[in-house]
């Protein structure tokens, strides 16, 4: 295997940068074509790892890849999630080499996607074609890559219902989170769901002179950024209704284990070059990422924003805004709250909308389960630590979907690191996470084997 690894580092690289190459932003329409050269080429590597019956699925948006190894019938199955989709590269300007030609600097590969989730998923197609080509695979591997995770897997979930049979398992192992450092390997055991809104808000029929008209009529945007700001009070704490009402508050000595994580506050100032950080009072910058619900604009626009100056009252403002939700909330009951309360608080002289976008349901995995301790003692082999147990941030809602579909837990086995820049301009993945995940996986598969028996 060491060998095997050590002699194909280079054509695993290459082949990464290749994928890395195809612009497969799932998001914009004028990548159609491009999102499905990704899975042309995702097909192709799973067949060439060795997996059986490899094969593009069509859905009413992107199509997903699937293929399996099914090595023995009485042997635990685990089926490996991925997206091959990317989030969309702009602003272009801020990226130091562009995102679609993927470039070696300072041991990291940067691109799009390089870390989230082309050069994450693809560690599992090369881990595989290793065991393949080795010492043969220990259980039954099932591989399902989705073109859609950044866009809110709108037609995963009717394909999951559809193809129950096929993708009957036992684990779900995914790479698709971070560690907390690369000398501090970790497990996530959980994500926190997802409600996405946009609203909309509109004043007089038409822009108006500023001078003219200004003072005499409501602004949009002072008024939108007004609604907006009375949605956090002092503490840092939401203040829609009903908003933490299902939140359930952690023990202390679930504070307490989480806390032992190593968390350098300077340092972490000093990464995204912020004089402090802020958030909910009573919680540290961990919680307030992890455990804690969140109420975060993520776009805002109206009126003029070309060059120079232009007086103008305008007609409309919109912004997008985001809550991240924590276990027992749900984007469903979230987004009505929001819904209610935001037109509920529109002023006189203007008229506001609340449309809502994907949402995804939060995700909590168990830690005393042989999946857990066969990731656990995989990192163990492969990185000699014991990988600490953290609260993600972000969200994978095909994770709560799995469950509830196919019952089936969700190992988060990422190796990305927060510094990677996922969604950023200049996104990237160290050499030494791509390789050592490599090296990673196939530990899991044999724990996995062994303890599942
Ligand atoms: N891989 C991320 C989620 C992630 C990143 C989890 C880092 C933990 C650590 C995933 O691709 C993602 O970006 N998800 C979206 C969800 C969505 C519905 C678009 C997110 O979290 O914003
Ligand atoms: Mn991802
Ligand atoms: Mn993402």
């Amino acid at each position: 295997m060491t060998n095997y690894l050590e002699q194909n580092k280079q054509r695993f690289l290459d082949e990464l940068l290749d994928l890395l190459r195809i612009p497969s932003v799932s998001a914009d329409s004028t990548f159609k074509a491009d999102v499905r050269r990704a899975a042309e080429f995702v097909k192709d590597k799973l067949t060439a790892a060795g997996l059986d019956g490899a094969k593009l699925y069509e859905t009413p948006g992107h199509p997903i890849v699937y293929a399996e190894k099914i090595v023995d019938a009485s042997k635990p199955t685990v089926l490996v999630y991925g997206h091959y989709d990317v989030q969309p590269a702009d602003p272009y300007e801020l990226w130091k080499t562009p995102p679609f030609e993927p470039t070696i600097r300072n041991e990291r590969i940067y691109a799009r996607g390089a870390c989230d989730d082309k050069g994450q998923f693809y560690m599992h197609i090369k881990a595989i074609e290793a065991m393949v080509a080795t010492d043969g695979l220990p259980c039954n591997v099932k591989v399902m890559i989705e073109g859609e995770e950044e866009v809110g897997s709108d037609h995963l979930g009717e394909f999951v219902k559809e193809h129950k049979e096929m993708l009957r398992g036992d684990v779900i192992l995914i790479s698709d989170t971070s560690i907390i450092s690369n000398e501090t390997p970790s497990l996530e055991t959980g994500l926190r769901g997802l409600s996405y809104v946009e609203v909309k808000v509109t004043g007089p029929n038409r822009d108006l002179h500023s001078g003219v008209y200004g003072g005499g009529v409501a602004n949009p945007i002072n008024v939108l950024c007004e609604m907006i700001a009375s949605l956090h009070d002092e503490e840092g704490r939401i203040t829609l209704p009903g908003f933490y009402d299902k939140v359930t508050d952690l023990s202390d000595d679930e504070r307490a284990e989480l806390a032992k994580a190593p968390f350098d506050l300077e340092e972490y100032k000093r990464d995204l070059a912020i004089g402090d950080v802020m958030g909910e009072s009573g919680y540290s910058t961990n919680e307030r990422t992890s455990i804690r619900p969140t109420l975060d604009v993520n776009g805002i626009w109206g009126g003029y924003t070309g060059e120079g100056a232009k007086t103008v009252l305008p007609s409309t403002a919109s912004a997008k805004i985001s809550m991240r939700l924590v276990p027992n909330q749900t984007p469903d009951q979230i987004t009505e709250l929001f819904t209610t309360h935001f037109l509920s608080i529109a002023p006189a002289g203007v008229s506001v909308t609340v449309t809502p976008h994907h949402g995804g349901m939060p995700y909590v995995t168990p830690v005393d389960s042989v999946e857990f301790e066969a990731a656990s003692k995989a990192f163990e082999d492969a990185w000699g630590k014991k990988p600490i147990p953290t609260r993600g941030g972000g969200s994978i809602p095909i994770t709560a979907l799995f469950e509830k579909e196919l019952g089936i837990k969700s190992i988060l086995m990422g190796f990305g690191l927060d510094s990677d820049a996922l969604h950023s301009p200049n996104e990237s993945y160290g050499l030494f996470n791509f390789y050592k995940g490599i090296e990673t996986i196939p530990y899991f598969y044999k724990h996995y084997a062994a303890l599942k028996q």
